[in-house]
């Protein structure tokens, strides 16, 4: 993606406005390519997160106006951690098809991966734990990959995740007080 378009993302409302590193590596290595393929395609991770985003927008337009245009912006810089994620895989040495490797083992993206939900409770709920377990995700990655071009993009993509958090806790407390006062951790404000 060309410099300029990058620089797009970092307008979006839901982005934040801080520049992206380059996606870089030390040199190549297996081991932090099959890391980053669970950041990217394993059952928690960027694919799963645009996917179910997009189908909560899906659902949400039309009677949720304002959450659904969060699920969509937040979707698409989703999107752009895949590429970045992708961008290094590939430095890494290995192919970044929508899958993660065990051993010799390779198991790809699977759509049952997504939380698709009933109501605006339940979507909601499954998109603010998505984004803790997703924080946790990358910082256990970080402390395994001691690359720090990679750890470097992992922190930037980190703080898109805790301000999603805070976006989707935000619009949680707003439509849907319920959830919000069930949260006893990191509410608008604390994080
Ligand atoms: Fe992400």
């Amino acid at each position: 993606m060309a410099r300029q378009e990058q620089e797009e993302h970092t307008k979006r409302w839901c982005a934040l406005p801080e520049p992206y590193p380059k996606p870089m590596v030390v040199q190549p290595n297996l081991y932090y390519a099959q890391l980053l393929l669970e950041d990217y395609a394993g059952s928690l991770s960027e694919m799963t997160a645009i996917n179910q985003y997009s189908y909560h927008y899906l659902m949400f337009v039309g009677e949720y106006e304002e959450i659904a245009h969060l699920e969509a912006c937040i979707a698409i810089i989703e999107m752009y951690h895949l590429e970045l994620l992708g961008e290094t895989i590939k430095l890494l040495g290995v192919e970044p098809k929508y899958r993660t490797i065990t051993g010799n083992c390779q198991t790809f993206w699977d759509a049952s991966h997504v939380f698709y939900g009933t109501g605006l409770y339940d979507r909601l709920a499954a998109d603010i734990a998505a984004e803790k377990l997703a924080i946790k995700q990358y910082r256990t990655h970080q402390g395994l990959i001691s690359d720090k071009y990679i750890n470097i993009l992992l922190e930037r993509i980190i703080k898109d995740e805790e301000h999603h958090l805070k976006l989707f806790l935000h619009a949680a407390a707003r439509f849907c007080p319920d959830l919000f006062r069930n949260i006893d951790e990191e509410k608008p404000g604390n994080a």
